[in-house]
């Protein structure tokens, strides 16, 4: 085995470096025409009329396209209930009400500026939590606010509460997060030779693109071509359309090559947003450290549309529990329509949100018994053969433990003994630990699957070379060249004689989306098995050429009132131990070191999956801290990267990555995914740190200086009334 678990280099790397590569954008051509969206501005509100004379008459104007230009005006992911232009109904700011189509970029804009749209302002609903009471206005008419309400309910909570040592309660909350991602939205579209409309764009699942977008213009979906560019970056936030059906409603409709660019702002105000949720949670334990019982709620935006909420919002639920087992669980995860920006995919789907309530939860139980947190973990961590809050045992191959022990080792070593705290210094160091569960793949029965085909350029002594086809988004994350070494070490070829094709819907087969953290297992199970395939046939003289689907084990949605059900068939774990100096005098928080542990069954790129994991602490560190996206009356106060805060080089921290080899039972030579994991403890550890440091605990993310210095406020305040309680 030479081809996998080596570092090597992305062969894209010097194009990307250099400029030579070509992202969405740099596909706009002389000639083509340019589309603009009219941006609603405004959250709620009836659209009266709209009139595009003057728009129509300005120079280099082409058409002004509206709603009753769309055939099936109606597009999402799981549920469609958005319209790619309103019809009589603004439901959030970054509605579309029309498309301008010019001559130029600039006769685009100020055509669109000089659309006229006249609307009767509709009451506006901001708050998920009066999303459920009786007499709000309804976001969808024809529906209730609340999306989904999914339960869990396992053992006796109450009977729990009623025996235990202790029983603590906490609240929590946390924020919107924008993925920005640093290729603009962009794309172009026209009609071929074979009359087929094409797209060319950035995205995270070219069939599924296909799918909406054929259904939007009534097309058969063999008429539709998605290609993807070069893609930098996409987070969760390519997985719904935002950009690409508007620019291909303007090549559909006029018959002519149309490119559109979104600028920061509209991108940010135009797509998909992470959850925000509210959390309350009451947990108890014995004095031994056993946790007995956790109840939890949480109520999450979904914003105007669907998108994925129920999706997040259900493996919220399931994580409401941390990677612990424990016998009696009530947990309520509600997610419901706001006039907000959408909420959707986000790295972590749902995963960072519950953890940060369960491993603070966590922490302060150890605390409220007077034991290290280290010990509690180790009394209640998932282990082989646990069940899951949803009634049945975890699917095998359980790293929770390893991953703990080994971030405790490592921390040992590279976190020095915190220096309590001169009393003079304003600096104050502190170290938190916290552990991660995220599922692997598609859950709740979603169907799953990826395929592959694999043709062998052979003579009769020896295999050439390979085509590999699989359609499969490469956001950045290297899957095309993980994909490569599969295939490469299933044939035993060199890398170079390995071609793959991968960014046309019409080339290579559906392997699903780049998300859920699924490519390297389901991707690479496909294309491995479509190789040992086409590699035995080639052995008995038959066509050496093989399409293989890979299925893996079922999954089933979960009971609505209990929760039961089999959510997942594959888990990846994490473990992190995070040193943070925070200066008490203005609140601001630094991460000085971070030690994160992933079990990803076999690493087929180790120096990918440690980009992967310093990556995704990049943004954890923004969702902890410094990303405050502020959404307020349902209109975006933050929608330039200049008041929204991205971590830069300077705020990041010393990684020490480590990775831990237990072998996935279905991975291809035991691989499973990873590219989410570190975000999904990191805010819990932070939290920990940061009252290790201080005695404050910040219950609300991000955790801003405003926030943490009212922590420590309020901390010192309860202290100095209630010396003997103090923890
Ligand atoms: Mo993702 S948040 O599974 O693209």
């Amino acid at each position: 085995m030479t081809k996998i678990g080596t570092s090597i280099p992305r062969p894209d790397a010097h194009d990307k470096v250099t400029g030579a590569a070509l992202y969405p954008a740099d596909l706009i051509r002389e000639g083509m025409l340019h589309a603009k969206a009219v941006f609603a501005h405004r959250p709620s509100a009836r659209i009266l009329r709209i009139d595009a004379s003057t728009a129509l008459a300005m120079p280099g104007v082409r058409a002004v396209l509206t709603a009753a230009d769309v055939p099936y005006n109606r597009f999402g992911l799981i549920e469609t209930d958005q319209p790619l232009l309103c019809e009589d109904r603004v439901r959030f700011s970054g509605d579309r009400v029309a498309l301008v189509v010019a001559q130029t970029p600039e006769a685009a804009a100020a055509g669109a500026s000089a659309v006229k749209v006249e609307y009767e302002d509709l009451p506006v609903l901001t708050d998920p939590r009066d999303a459920l009471e009786p007499d709000v206005p309804r976001v969808h008419e024809d529906r209730s606010n609340v999306l989904l309400h999914q339960k869990i309910r396992k053992g006796d909570v109450d009977a729990a509460f009623a025996s235990a040592d202790v029983v603590i309660e906490g609240e929590f909350s946390t924020g919107w997060q924008e993925h920005a991602y640093l290729q603009p939205d962009a794309g172009i579209a026209y009609w071929d030779e074979q009359e087929r409309l094409v797209l060319e764009t950035a995205g995270q699942w070219l069939h599924e693109d296909r799918r909406q977008i054929a259904a939007m213009f009534e097309m058969p979906e063999e008429r539709v071509v998605i290609r993807y560019a070069k893609i930098g970056g996409a987070f969760g936030g390519r997985e719904d359309l935002s950009l690409p059906p508007l620019v291909a409603l303007a090549a559909w409709k006029l018959k002519v090559p149309v490119a559109m660019q979104w600028s920061r702002e509209e991108s940010i105000v135009g797509h998909h947003k992470r959850h925000p949720f509210f959390i309350t949670s009451k947990w108890a334990a014995k004095r031994d450290g056993t946790i007995l019982a956790a109840q939890t709620r949480l109520v999450a935006d979904g914003g105007a549309y669907a998108s994925t909420s129920a999706e997040v919002l259900k493996c919220a639920t399931i994580f409401a529990t941390g990677p612990y087992e424990i016998a009696n669980v009530a947990t309520d995860g509600i997610v419901c329509y706001t006039n907000n920006v959408p909420s959707g995919a986000f790295r972590g789907f749902g995963a960072p949100q519950a953890h940060f309530a369960a491993e603070s939860m966590v922490t302060r139980l150890a605390h409220a018994l007077g034991l290290d947190p280290v010990d509690v973990r180790r009394k209640n961590l998932y282990r082989e053969g646990s069940i899951e809050s949803t009634g049945l045992p975890l699917p095998a191959g359980v790293g929770a433990r390893e991953v703990f022990e080994r971030c405790l080792e490592e921390a040992r070593e590279v976190l020095p003994v915190p220096l309590h705290n001169g009393a003079v210094s304003p600096l104050r160091r502190g170290i938190g630990i916290a552990c991660g569960i995220k599922n692997v793949g598609y859950s709740f029965g979603f169907p799953e699957q990826a395929t592959a085909t694999v043709e062998l350029e052979v003579t009769p002594v020896s295999i050439r070379s390979a085509n590999v086809r699989i359609g499969t988004a490469d956001v950045g994350q290297g899957a095309h060249l993980v994909l490569r070494q599969i295939a490469a070490e299933a044939l035993d070829l060199d890398l170079e004689r390995v071609r793959m094709i991968t960014d046309d819907s019409s080339e290579a087969p559906n392997a699903g989306s780049a998300s859920a953290s699924r490519m390297t297992l389901m991707g690479g199970r496909a294309v491995k098995d479509a190789c040992d395939q086409a590699r035995r046939q080639w052995l008995a003289g038959e066509e050496p050429s093989a399409t293989v689907q890979y299925r893996p084990p079922r999954t089933t949605p979960l009971d609505l009132e209990t929760g039961e059900g089999t959510p997942n068939y594959c888990y990846g774990y994490v473990a992190q131990a995070a040193e943070v100096e925070v200066d008490v005098r203005t609140g601001l928080v630094r991460v000085v070191r971070v030690v994160s542990v992933h079990d990803v069954g076999r690493a087929i790129n180790r120096r990918q999956v440690e980009g992967q994991i310093e990556g995704c602490l990049a943004q954890a560190i923004g969702f902890a801290l410094t990303e405050n996206f502020i959404c307020r009356d349902g209109k975006v106060l933050t929608p330039y990267l200049s008041t929204y805060l991205l971590p830069t080089a300077l705020d990041m921290p010393e990684i020490h990555p480590v990775i831990v080899e237990g072998a996935d039972p279905n991975g291809p030579y035991g691989a499973r995914g990873m590219a989410e994991m570190a975000l999904v403890p990191f805010a819990g550890a932070v939290a920990a740190a940061v009252h290790d440091a201080t005695g404050a605990w910040v219950s609300d993310l991000p955790m801003t200086p405003e926030r943490v210095l009212h922590a420590i406020k309020e901390s010192t305040k309860n202290r100095l009334v209630t010396p003997a309680m103090s923890s």
